[in-house]
């Protein structure tokens, strides 16, 4: 097999914020992509850099009375620290404001005014005659010029969806200052795009280089048109680097911060004595980039075009993800599901999340959702009940004697699992570390059977049966280890703690395709704890509201006391429903009545039959699923609040004529609702 050689970087994490478990998703995936083509042996190097130019810096820096350099150093230790913390193994980390990523820049740019790339035209824009500035579109608030809408932002109304120009805000108000912004001219770079137009469409439509998915979103939305010129000069004050050849200016922060990939292979190349042309310009390196799809259009289309236009290699693969949810929503800092990286690690393992992403990662632009439930079971029941469960019920029983001297007969188990190694690698390949995941666990599936039923817990009671035992924790042993394998590169950690066991380290892929046979097994040490959900719950707690920092505090959450929330809620969160009107709601017909006898319904294993008082003589009988979670004599004499206009159900155990409304999955957790004390029976709810 031949080695390649191959570059990956994940995008640069703005350094006007910590890391969050949105983030964390690429940085994973990228982390769980290098480590794989690593034991692959293959030749990779993963690159990252803080990206650091722009106004909000600038801004940031001045509330804080501080210079952006010092702000800038300061965010780069927290963002390295919480890498570290996930276990995220970049092989250099620089930063956009480096020497380096100025001569880059410098190069690049005199290669797009060589080929005429490059043209001037005056910008009007609005700019802040206190703060000194021109402002950015969400610098500027103002009234909806469509709706009227006040305290508007400068590009779009969150009331009527309109898209506008600041300018075109009514009584526009600087968020830098509160002062009156000022119309102003200023004369702005572009870099002619639609220039590359052809060469765009072509590469672009390439699927070694795009997934179809991301090369028919952008033919259907871009590239079926004129390409805009891109803007990529902002006149000083601007936090970034000065165009030689245009003193005032500054490079937009979009124009450095991917040349910052190669500032940041440079850096790595002079402290490790390696010839930074063999990564940008030898068409026998891979490139990978690893994104998410808000910024697919700087790397699909502006990126490709520079690197063309300046002759060097352009990316083999831009790989573009979706987004975190959490519980089916937008991760909120109002209901703590907007968790710093900091905060996540103060109370759970990393590695339970590096494997909850990876069972949803696939190449797919797609969404994916972090289910907390989901999340808790699911690392619980595989991680901890069918991996680590393989060497911790077996590893005591061969301390005394190592592994077995020539591999067992398992029943083809060790065989069949080395044969799923293809497989699995072609899944890491391909970005689908979900498949990935399921065929490993498939294995796990197999192995866990076998140790049941030989029970070594039991052969270790009976002396004459030394020989089997050694033989049964030898075989679960390496079939633990082949798993172990398979999964080193979401878990490092886990792979380190087999590397202990055993005294064997994973070095390579094939490390799954032979057994150990006659090596010493060293003390069982713990290997990862299963999931407190009271943990999870900490931490959103941990993360909620009261983490708001400056920039992103609006003045209600600020100033408002907030009742404190239970955690449950941010836990079990699904989605809204889509708005209705008052008129809807009255349709339900929702009354306060009476439980007047709860009986069991002994053929029915959910449900309890209730007699129901809505006042008067009104009386209702409904089958309620509730049986798990109430019993009879707890129900009779308490309100309740029922659907009083539902249409009558037919079923197997008699007609239930209404419902009453609960919280909760299910089962043991269904909760009524009840009314405060002073309401009556029969009184409607509204
Ligand atoms: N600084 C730019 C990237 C410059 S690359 C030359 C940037 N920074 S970012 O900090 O906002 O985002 C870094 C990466 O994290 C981006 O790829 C972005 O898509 C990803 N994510 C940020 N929030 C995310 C989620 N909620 N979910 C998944 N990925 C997210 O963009
Ligand atoms: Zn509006």
């Amino acid at each position: 097999m031949t080695q390649r050689r191959i570059l990956v970087t994940a995008a640069l994490p703005y350094a006007n914020g910590p890391i969050h478990i949105g983030h964390l998703v690429e940085y994973i995936q990228t982390d769980i992509w290098v480590r794989y083509q690593k034991l692959a042996g293959n030749r990779c190097v993963f690159l990252c850099a803080d990206d650091t130019h722009g106004t909000a810096i600038m801004i940031r820096a001045r509330q804080e009375g501080r210079s952006e350099e010092q702000v800038i150093a300061e965010m780069q230790q927290r963002h390295e620290r919480d890498f570290a913390g996930f276990e995220v193994g970049f092989d250099h980390y620089g930063s956009t404001n480096s020497p380096a990523n100025r001569q880059l820049c410098g190069q690049i740019w005199q290669a797009l005014r060589q080929k005429g790339m490059v043209s001037e035209r005056a910008v009007t824009q609005l700019f802040d005659p206190v703060a000194g500035t021109f402002l950015a579109d969400r610098f500027v608030k103002g009234t909806c010029p469509v709706c009227k809408a006040p305290d508007q932002y400068g590009d779009n109304c969150d009331r009527c969806s309109s898209t506008y120009g600041p300018h075109e805000l009514i009584d526009p108000v600087s968020t830098l200052s509160g002062a009156k912004p000022e119309l102003r001219q200023a004369a702005h770079l572009f870099v002619e795009l639609e220039r590359l137009h052809p060469f765009l469409d072509e590469w672009t439509r390439s699927a070694d280089h795009l997934e179809p998915e991301v090369s028919n979103y952008l033919h259907g939305h871009f590239l079926n048109k004129p390409l805009r010129d891109w803007d990529v000069s902002r006149p000083q004050p601007y936090f970034g680097f000065e165009i030689p050849d245009s003193p005032g200016n500054c490079w937009y922060v979009w124009f450095d911060a991917p040349i910052g990939y190669m500032a940041s292979t440079w850096e790595w190349c002079q402290r490790h004595g390696e010839n930074f042309d063999l990564w940008w310009r030898d068409p026998g390196t891979e490139i990978h980039h690893f994104i998410g799809k808000d910024i697919m259009y700087f790397h699909t289309l502006f990126w490709p075009g520079m690197l063309h236009s300046a002759g060097l290699q352009l990316p083999t693969k831009v790989h573009v993800h979706g987004f975190l949810t959490v519980g089916g929503q937008k991760m909120s800092k109002r209901t703590g599901t907007f968790v710093k990286a900091e905060t996540y690690l103060r109370h759970l393992d990393p590695a339970f999340l590096r494997y909850y992403y990876a069972t949803k990662l696939s190449p797919s632009l797609n969404d994916l959702d972090l289910n907390l439930s989901e999340f808790a079971s699911k690392v619980n029941s595989d991680l901890v009940g069918k991996v680590v469960n393989l060497a911790s019920r077996t590893a005591r029983f061969v301390k005394q004697t190592g592994l077995s001297a020539t591999y067992p007969d398992d029943e083809a188990l060790f065989a069949r699992g080395a044969a799923a190694g293809d497989e699995i690698a072609a899944a890491y390949e391909a970005c689908d570390f979900g498949r990935a995941m399921r065929l490993v666990m498939e294995l796990a599936d197999r192995a866990n059977p076998y140790v049941e039923s030989n029970a070594p817990w039991t052969l270790s009671k009976d002396p004459a049966q030394a020989g089997r035992l050694q033989d049964v924790c030898s075989v679960a042993l390496n079939l633990f280890r082949q798993i172990v394998v398979y999964l080193s590169p979401v878990l490092p950690r886990l792979a380190r703690q087999a590397d202990e066991l055993f005294g064997v380290p994973i070095r390579n892929w094939r490390d799954a395709a032979s057994p150990l046979v006659g090596t010493p097994v060293a003390t069982f040490q713990h290997m990862l704890q299963r999931i407190d959900p009271k943990d999870i719950q900490a931490m959103i707690e941990d993360s909620r509201e009261k983490e708001l920092d400056a920039t992103s505090a609006t003045p209600a959450a600020a100033g408002a006391t907030t009742v404190p929330q239970d955690t449950e809620e941010a836990l079990l969160a699904e989605p809204l429903q889509p708005t209705i009107l008052i008129d809807d709601f009255a349709k339900v017909d929702l009354r306060v009545a009476r439980v007047l006898a709860a009986e069991d319904v002994p053929d029915a294993k959910k449900l309890l039959k209730l007699t129901l008082s809505l006042g008067g003589e009104v009386r209702r009988t409904v089958f309620a699923g509730i049986k798990a979670a109430y019993k009879p004599e707890q129900l009779v004499g308490r309100l309740v609040v029922v659907v009083a206009n539902l249409a009558p159900r037919q079923m197997k155990f008699g007609l239930s004529e209404g419902m009453i409304v609960a919280v909760g999955p299910g089962d043991k957790d269904v909760f009524l609702l009840g009314v405060d004390s002073g309401a009556k029976v029969g009184q409607r709810v509204h």
